[in-house]
């Protein structure tokens, strides 16, 4: 006998556990429960039993059966489906419960039972090409040590149908010194960074590293909330596995060798598998692994192509950070997104009939100049600055497609909308679309100060903040589409409030 409980929507407490659940020493649920990867008649169903979760999980090994529901109310009473999940050691002890067979554009409830623990109770929502206005929210970037999630709590609130996260959900670094520490940040200038929580280890590198890292993110109550509140769509940016990695090639490969680096990166995607509301875990072929993130989602006048831009990449032109023209940066070969996912994005682009063609890209998609004309332009190469032959090809395509551009991005740990132009380097050419660049849920941005000087340099950057920290909303209808660019007050301080920064219309920019 399941039991049921009441489940207080997301407004008054996004995320609802049973006292007796808290206290228990046991207590398997300790990393919330998620959904993901909607669709119009199901999505994947998350958790993963942890009762140890900072320790390995702290599952006895062998296999483990989990019951679950799905209700079509809050108060988990009318049942649409139950049944039992068989999960194991070798995949941490996650659940990864694919549906299918529900009915488009409708909220559901689901739960999971182990032993005498219930799961907190989750929302999710499937998609439709009907729905006539939808709600995104949209994140990156959330360093544990750099400050407190508090935007997911304001999320969370929030309730919104789907949340897109582009990339840098963990951080593989070691661990820090707590309190404020000034940094140098370039041209002489130094800048305050905080460090408000410490990292659970050294840089990781193992399986048994990551998951535990993943653990401690997960421990975060407003993270948990958020999972709990809508289905997301995911796509790792580098740091779920190393900074700046490109394919099989580590930032630093006079640290790592290759085999070892391809070791790592198949612990990351393993470890990142087992935390994800995905559908499909790592295949390793050889000694390369690959996990299948880039997918396309129909969200009523939105139709969201959520790329991997890290997975199959060639490698930055002259290595990493902000660079002028150099090395291979303009041989017309070199993609960020590999051949085959780039004809997959073509062909989506050509088909597409809605109202907003979406990119949701880990890093920029527009072009931004650090340096005053007429020296030689420095870019940052690590994005799609870095790869100018298929951002031409992908604009064109975008130009000709039947719905507006959109994209949606991450990693630079700022806030940004830009209108993208048929010349990506030239704001006098024809507006093709807009970019939204979501600021971090809780990354510092050391170059915050060098963008604002050079503003000026660029145009198309119609609204930038690189000072704070949270995330973006999108309220999107087939005539217009609302970008709400929430912001918090102190990220240093627990569920300090969060506002909204500036709020723009694709009709307007
Ligand atoms: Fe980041």
């Amino acid at each position: 006998m399941f039991t049921r409980r009441l489940f207080l929507t997301s407004a008054s407490a996004a995320l609802w556990l049973p006292a007796a659940a808290r206290s228990a020493a046991r207590y398997p649920f300790t990393l919330g429960v998620a959904s993901g990867s909607p669709r119009d008649d199901g999505m994947v169903l998350w958790t993963r039993l942890a009762p140890d979760p900072l320790n390995g999980g702290g599952m006895p090994k062998g296999t483990t059966e989990v019951r679950w529901r799905l209700c079509s109310d809050a108060a988990m009473s009318q049942e649409v489906r139950q049944g039992v999940f068989t999960t194991s050691d070798a995949v941490g002890h996650s659940v990864h419960l694919v549906l299918k067979g529900l009915k488009p554009g409708r909220e559901y409830w689901y739960q999971f039972h182990y032993a005498d623990a219930d799961s907190p109770v989750g929302r999710t929502r499937t998609t439709s090409r009907a729905d006539a206005s939808i709600k995104l929210a949209h994140a990156s970037c959330q360093s544990y040590e750099g400050g407190y999630f508090t935007a997911y709590k304001d999320m969370a609130e929030w309730t919104p149908d789907c949340v897109i996260h582009v990339g840098d959900y963990i951080y593989e670094g070691g661990i820090g010194t707590l309190g404020t520490r000034m940094r140098d940040i370039g041209r002489g200038r130094r800048q305050a960074f905080e460090t408000v929580r410490l990292h659970n280890s050294a840089e990781i590198v193992t399986l048994w590293d990551y998951r535990n890292r993943y653990a401690l993110y997960k421990s975060d109550t407003n993270l948990q909330a958020a999972h709990a509140a809508a289905p997301w769509i995911v796509a790792m940016d580098d740091h779920e596995v190393d900074n700046n990695w490109a394919a099989g090639i580590p930032q630093d490969p006079h640290a790592q060798t290759e085999l070892e680096f391809r070791v790592r990166k198949l612990a990351a995607f393993q470890a990142y598998w087992e935390h994800m509301p995905i559908e499909k875990p790592p295949v390793l072929n050889g000694i390369d692994s690959t996990l299948q993130l880039y997918g396309r989602y129909r969200f009523g006048p939105a139709e969201i192509n959520l790329l991997d831009t890290r997975q199959y990449r060639d490698d930055q032109a002259c290595g990493d950070n902000r660079k002028q023209p150099c090395g291979v940066l303009t041989d017309p070969d070199r993609t960020l997104t590999g051949r085959a996912q780039e004809q997959w994005l073509l062909d989506g682009i050509a088909r597409s009939d809605a109202a907003f063609t979406v990119l949701a890209s880990q890093t920029w998609f527009s072009s931004f100049r650090y340096n005053p004309a007429p020296e030689a332009p420095e870019r940052n190469l690590d994005q799609w600055d870095g790869y100018p032959a298929q951002r031409q090809k992908l604009t064109d395509a975008l130009q000709r497609g039947k719905g507006h551009p959109v994209v949606v991005s991450g990693d630079w740990h700022c806030s940004a909308a830009t209108t993208l132009h048929s010349d990506p380097y030239d704001a006098k050419t024809k507006r093709i679309g807009h970019e939204f660049a979501g600021t971090s849920i809780a990354s510092g941005c050391p170059w915050a100060r060098d963008m604002t000087d050079a503003l000026s340099e660029n145009p198309h950057v119609r609204y930038y903040n690189g000072d704070k920290r949270g995330y973006v909303r999108h309220v999107v209808t087939a005539g217009d589409w609302t970008a709400q660019f929430r912001t918090v007050t102190d990220p240093g301080v627990e569920n300090s409030p969060v506002t909204t920064d500036t709020e723009v219309h694709t009709k307007d920019i």
